[in-house]
């Protein structure tokens, strides 16, 4: 990733019309990997046409899993089987994408042979120990520099089963571990603190493997077999958080959200937003895929400081950006605690974004979990989003309704998770430009 790409975000709205946001970044991460390892050919239809979902087909296809690309957001994945992966002498790039890099990580311990992963700068320095702990304690052996990629992970082990209680609720770890637990021998059971989502469990089961899962608890053996099993994807609610916010805080919008995945274990903003008052309906809820979906109805609505339960964290995680700017404009104190995983995802988001509202004249203390923010008036001025795609796309909406243009530092990692941004935004009435 090259040339710097600056924003500018207006004061604008009020946002009308449906926005169709792309799809799910996790599940079509895991779409591909269950996919590659499966008997047979997989259509995976929704696919998030992100940098990082990219960055994890284009891997595979280094491991020999040959990958087609029928339309945009489709692609036909030919299955090669549970061991028929081949050695890439090449490192393997998982670009900006930790959910990429740990699941890999624990689908490629179980291997016969070697592979080095890698990433962009800012993957470079997120912790990687919170998987290679556990994936050593099954038998696998991954290098890594002072628990930093790159991840040399050898090949040709023998991995066992084991029980895991996992210290910090994290899907990526949980997934890596069941990942790996295909190859191994005997029961893998992983324990949560707080139950986080569960797309490996349900696609797993999809795909015909035996598994065994609850909130908060997973359970398979190895030596079975992948079937492959058409997916389709879920538009993300990631991406429509940033919807959900920009609707609810600028005055006279209403926005419909289409066919975003509702699972449980991520909604956790839409229970956030409605104690803060917001106005959000969920309509025409269905299944699609194994996955609740249905459409999100936001109104504007005056929004009030409220104290968000720890309980909420890991089922809002991603989100936490996007909720800064609403504690920051709604009326009164917002406390967020119990969110200090927020440090070591593409950027310290606690730091990032209590500094960048901060210079829009926010009043925020930062805490070591959280934030104490008193809402008020959001002014112009510049921030830095420190190349982290959520924080960029958070301050474009900050921009519509800040007293003045916001200048946002660094979004081209915005394409990471959600190419077509900018269009969509400006297509519901965001006033979102490239800055000179
Ligand atoms: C993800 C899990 C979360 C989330 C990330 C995607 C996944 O990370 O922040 O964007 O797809 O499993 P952690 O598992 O590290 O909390």
């Amino acid at each position: 990733m090259s040339a710097r790409l600056d924003w500018r975000s207006g004061p604008a709205g009020p946002l009308r019309g449906t926005v169709r946001v792309p799809g799910d970044k996790s599940v079509s991460h895991r779409a591909l990997m269950l996919s590659a390892l499966a008997d047979g050919s997989t259509r995976i239809r929704g696919f998030l046409e992100g940098e990082d979902t990219r960055a994890t087909a284009a891997v595979l296809a280094q491991l020999g899993v040959r990958i087609e690309t029928p339309a945009d957001g489709e692609r036909v994945v030919h299955g090669v089987g549970l061991h028929g992966l081949r050695a890439s002498v090449q490192a393997l790039d998982c670009g900006n994408a930790g959910t990429g890099m740990r699941l890999l990580a624990g689908l490629l311990a179980g291997q016969a042979f070697d592979s080095t992963l890698v990433g962009d700068a800012s993957l470079s320095k997120r912790p990687m120990r919170r998987v290679t702990d556990p994936l050593a304690a099954m038998g696998a052996r991954i290098d890594t520099r002072e628990g930093l990629p790159p991840l040399v992970v050898r090949g040709g082990q023998s991995l066992r089963g084991i029980r895991y209680e996992l210290p910090v609720a994290s899907a990526q770890v949980k997934s890596a571990l069941l990942l790996a637990g295909l190859y191994a021998e005997g029961e893998t059971e992983v324990v949560e603190p707080h139950p986080t989502r569960d797309y490996t469990e349900r696609m797993l089961a999809a795909f015909g493997w035996p598994i065994v899962f609850e909130p908060g608890r997973a359970k398979l053996s190895g030596g079975h077999a992948l079937h492959a099993v058409d997916v389709d994807v879920p538009a993300d609610f990631s991406s429509a958080a940033f919807f959900l916010v920009a609707a609810s805080i600028v005055p006279g919008s209403e926005l419909r959200l289409s066919a975003v995945g509702l699972n449980p274990r991520r909604t956790g903003l839409l229970q956030a937003l409605r104690l803060m008052g917001a106005d959000i309906r969920v309509e025409n809820e269905r299944e699609s895929g194994g996955e609740p979906v249905g459409d999100l109805l936001v109104r504007h609505a005056a929004l009030h400081g409220a104290e968000f339960p720890e309980s909420l964290v890991p089922d809002m995680i991603d989100e936490f950006p996007a909720l800064f700017v609403a504690a920051s404009v709604a009326n009164g104190r917002s406390v967020i605690r119990g969110a200090a995983e927020l440090r070591v995802k593409e950027s310290d988001r606690l730091a990032t974004m209590a500094t960048g509202l901060r210079s829009l004249g926010a009043q925020i203390e930062e805490t070591p979990d959280g934030a104490i923010i008193e809402g008020g008036a959001l002014t112009g001025g510049t921030v830095e989003s420190l190349t982290d795609h959520r924080i960029a796309m958070s301050f474009a909406v900050a921009g519509l309704v800040a007293g003045g243009a916001v200048r946002i530092n660094e979004c081209r990692h915005v394409a990471t998770s959600f190419p077509g941004f900018m269009d969509l935004a400006n297509g519901c009435g965001f006033a979102l430009d490239v800055a000179d």
